[in-house]
């Protein structure tokens, strides 16, 4: 056995001690006892599956003075996260064959954590020419940052099927945006009335409409729509921030992001319904701007906040506090992702992938922005109390140890890893 790691070890929701063996950068074996050439003990830590973050920005090309892969990826690793999938709203954006393949070549080689490229089009044959290369379809019914746009109900039903047919999963950034009003905000709950709940509602009603079982709903900020996207057979992904920060955070622009924080009652429902178990995923929505562009006035500051390393760490020390259980995170942040991607990990069991992550209980501290690995040098967490993993591994190689990185730029596209 090339490396034996021992902890309390996370399988099926319950916390074992026991050995991990890893042959060849799979999981060969769990037992209570192993025997191995390198050992790792690490006693009463928590040792899990590392995550993998369904929806990312890294910004590459076009926008490197905000995210790229390498500093991305370098984030996502401290936090405890092995896969990513990046989003297709770059400039140019990833939404013809030859824009992918520049981008695949661009940010080959750079990245610390494995990743899949999104593409978003509403043309049929240039999906065909990207489906073999492409982790996924991005469909934005609502404006955000970049100009995807496409919100026709024909459109989007061509595109799925087309998809379907390509066996290419679905992500749906789900406001509508005839419901989205124009106009300068100034405040967070002015811009929370320009992108009502509403907006998103009838999005989710319109994509059921369209029988469009399978889809995954993007950042749900709602639980209504985690009941409404399970009962037409949908996915639906949560994001930290819409868990953890509502209309009286007291951010200003920081705050701002589409769709938008909610009222801290709504906010309050979802992280409920998302403990109990009621959203399939969790993913970061890791939009960095530069705090520069953030600390622009609230009606000319872009969207989106920054959260592909705060993500585990901040849900762990949740867990910590007994706000959500230790395995509905691993449902969501881990095992989930990685079935619906079709990747090899998040789970501890023999024939996976060795991504693992160990957290220390004991070890938490309180997040500082200036310490992240983002270029964009902000967190909207700034002083929280988040447990940051001390230790991942990445199909069987350490990429980080004592909360530092150690590792290379291995990170591959898993469209071309043979997994
Ligand atoms: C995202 C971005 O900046 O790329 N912004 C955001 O507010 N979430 C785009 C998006 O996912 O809507
Ligand atoms: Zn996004």
């Amino acid at each position: 056995m090339d490396l034996v790691l021992e902890g309390r070890l996370l399988i099926n929701g319950e916390l074992t001690q026991g050995c991990v063996g890893i042959d060849n950068g799979r999981i060969s074996a769990v037992k209570k006892v192993l025997r191995g050439d390198r050992r790792i003990d690490v006693g009463y830590r928590i040792v899990m599956p590392a995550a993998m973050d369904p929806h990312v920005h890294f910004r590459q090309p076009g926008m490197t003075h905000k995210e790229d892969f390498h500093t991305g990826s370098l984030a996502a690793l401290h936090g405890g996260v092995t896969t990513v999938l990046d989003m297709p709203n770059t400039n140019p954006p990833t939404d013809r064959p030859r824009n992918l393949m520049d981008k695949r070549r661009m940010v080959k080689g750079s990245s610390f954590v494995d990743y899949g490229l999104f593409v978003a089009t509403s043309m049929p044959r240039r999906l065909e020419g990207m489906a073999p290369y492409a982790a996924g379809l991005k469909i934005f019914m609502g404006s955000t940052t970049g100009s995807l746009l496409d919100n026709d109900d024909g459109s989007i039903r061509q595109m799925i099927n087309k998809a379907m047919e390509l066996d290419l999963p679905v992500s749906v950034h789900a406001e509508d945006d005839s419901l989205i009003t124009e106009g300068e905000a100034s405040s967070l709950k002015e811009h929370l009335q320009q992108r009502p709940a509403e907006a998103e509602f009838n999005a989710v009603r319109r994509l059921a409409a369209l029988r469009a079982a399978g889809v995954n709903v993007c950042h749900v900020t709602r639980s209504e729509v985690l009941d409404m996207t399970a009962a037409a057979g949908m996915s639906s992904e949560v994001s930290p921030h819409h868990l953890l920060l509502d209309t009286g955070c007291g951010l200003g622009s920081g705050g701002k992001v589409n769709p938008p924080l909610r009222q801290p009652q709504a906010r309050e429902a979802l992280f409920r319904a998302a403990a109990v178990g009621k959203a399939t995923m969790l993913g970061s929505d890791h939009a960095p701007h530069h705090v520069d562009e953030k600390a622009e006035e609230f009606a000319l500051a872009p969207s989106g906040v920054p959260g592909v390393e705060t993500m585990m760490p901040l849900m762990m020390s949740a867990v910590k506090r007994g706000e959500l259980p230790l395995g509905t995170l691993a449902e969501m942040a881990c095992a989930a992702p990685a079935r619906r991607f079709g990747v090899p990990k998040g789970a501890i069991e023999e024939g996976m992938l060795a991504d693992l992550a160990v957290y220390d209980p004991r070890e938490t501290e309180t997040i500082d922005a200036s310490r992240l690995h983002s270029k964009c040098g902000w967190s909207p967490y700034e002083g929280r109390e988040a447990m940051f993993p001390r230790l991942v591994l990445m199909g069987g190689e350490l990429q980080l140890s004592r909360g530092e990185v150690c590792g290379e730029r291995i990170g591959r596209d898993i469209k071309d890893a043979t997994f």
